[in-house]
């Protein structure tokens, strides 16, 4: 059982890249499920199929080809099914302060309810072993670290303050019904939020399972593309979800060399380079431009083959987390692991949210996460295989 998310900033190539992907598992004979995480769905335009069968289909998998299926999530359906009594909850308080019932139930719809419909999804699935291999098809970085994040906040929450709301309101409600005119939740709503909790139980482990989940993080030979990139990176590296590899894509071949693309040749020459000195060792698949865009099985059967080549797609490309954020009471460190490290000065520099590491002739350099930028990195040991970077108290202690 393998799930892989595809992801990156937007346009980059993640739904083509995860399509691929699924074809080519699929023609292994391998059971794949491609599901889309974007809210604007686009499985169906890339596997060139009619939308209206999705809609008939109420957001369930269809299959596509032998072995290959691909879901685009429902959301009104999702949650007429799962969180009934909390949008119900939710749409008749903003109704309440006077906001059209229409769009009351639309607002209803909060972040994270997609999410964690997705996420219903894939715990179930995991736990039937209905699929070989499950491609996740993320919306855009922002999104899908959010994505990653619900687990780890919801189960925070349910830890720390379900229990606290749901007995304040026990007792509050009968004094809150003579002053207030905002109803209080019932006590189904808090039914419901437990039962969806307790169904999402374990999906924790198995995204953050480096034997079963990892992130292939799409991106394109450009500045604002990669610095993207990099961010994301850091962003999977705090949740400790395993990267195995890079794919640049959109990369002109050589015979645009001259003429109108000369120097856009030169500028992707130059991130493609940076993108490996910065990602090293995690595998880096090059993907070029093809000659048109990518939409049907044929052309992604095509793209597949320029993407991975020999390799395996389904395979783990690359096993371990390069960058671990820790901390420990009130410190910060960020571990290095470097393979073939000796004893050596290290050189640390920080500008706003980037930490430059420099040791003898090798040249790191880390997005840090907000928390973390905010510090000053204090000191830097070498232990085995890794560099120990501490960052000390805030700014202005
Ligand atoms: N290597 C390639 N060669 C030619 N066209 C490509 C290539 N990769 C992607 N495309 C085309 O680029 C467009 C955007 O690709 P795609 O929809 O896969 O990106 P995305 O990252 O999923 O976008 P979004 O963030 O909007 O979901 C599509 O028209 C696709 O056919
Ligand atoms: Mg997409």
């Amino acid at each position: 059982m393998r799930i892989v998310l595809f992801a990156g900033k937007g346009g980059v190539g993640k739904t083509s890249i995860a399509g691929a992907t699924g074809v080519a598992c699929a023609q292994k004979g391998l059971k794949t499920l491609v599901m889309s995480l974007d809210a604007a769905h686009s499985l169906v335009d890339s596997f060139d199929l009619d939308k209206s069968l999705m809609d008939r289909n109420r957001g369930k998998p269809i299959r596509v080809a032998k072995n290959l299926s691909i879901q685009e999530v429902d959301v009104q359906e999702e949650i007429k099914k799962n969180w009934g009594e909390v949008h119900k909850y939710i749409s008749s308080l903003l109704n309440i302060s006077g906001i059209d019932e229409v769009l009351a139930e639309e607002l209803a719809i909060l972040p994270g309810m997609e999410e964690v419909s997705s996420l219903l999804y894939i715990n179930r699935y995991v736990a039937q072993k209905r699929y070989d291999l499950i491609l996740l098809d993320c919306a855009p970085t922002g999104e899908s670290i959010r994505f990653i994040s619900i687990p780890t906040s919801l189960d925070w929450y349910m830890k720390k303050l379900f229990d606290v709301e749901r007995r304040i309101v026990k007792i509050a409600r009968p004094v809150a019904k003579r002053l207030y005119s905002v109803p209080l939740p019932e006590k189904e709503y808090f039914a419901t939020i437990q039962r969806l909790f307790d169904r999402l139980e374990g999906i924790d482990r198995i995204l953050s399972d480096p034997n079963i989940t990892t992130v292939r993080l799409i991106t394109n030979p450009e500045k604002i593309v990669l610095k993207e990139t990099q961010r994301a990176y850091m962003y999977f590296s705090l949740y400790r979800m395993c990267v195995d590899a890079i794919v640049i894509n959109r990369i002109f071949p050589e015979e645009v060399g001259d003429g109108y693309f000369a120097r856009w040749k030169e500028t992707q020459d130059k991130y493609i380079k940076k993108t490996e000195e910065l990602f090293n060792p995690i595998p880096i698949l090059k993907v070029p431009m093809l000659i048109d865009q990518v939409v049907g099985m044929g052309e992604l059967s095509k793209l597949a083959k320029e993407i991975y080549g020999k390799l395996s797609p389904e395979q783990i490309l690359y096993a371990g987390t390069p960058y671990t954020f820790r901390k420990v009471h009130q410190d910060y460190f960020l571990d290095i692991k470097i393979p073939f490290l000796t004893k050596q000065e290290v050189e640390l520099s920080k500008r706003n949210e980037e930490l430059t590491v420099r040791i003898g002739g090798f040249k790191r350099q880390v997005l840090l996460p907000r928390n973390i930028a905010a510090r000053d990195p204090t000191g830097a040991k070498i232990e085995q295989d890794k560099i120990v970077i501490k960052f000390g108290g805030d700014h202005g202690d």
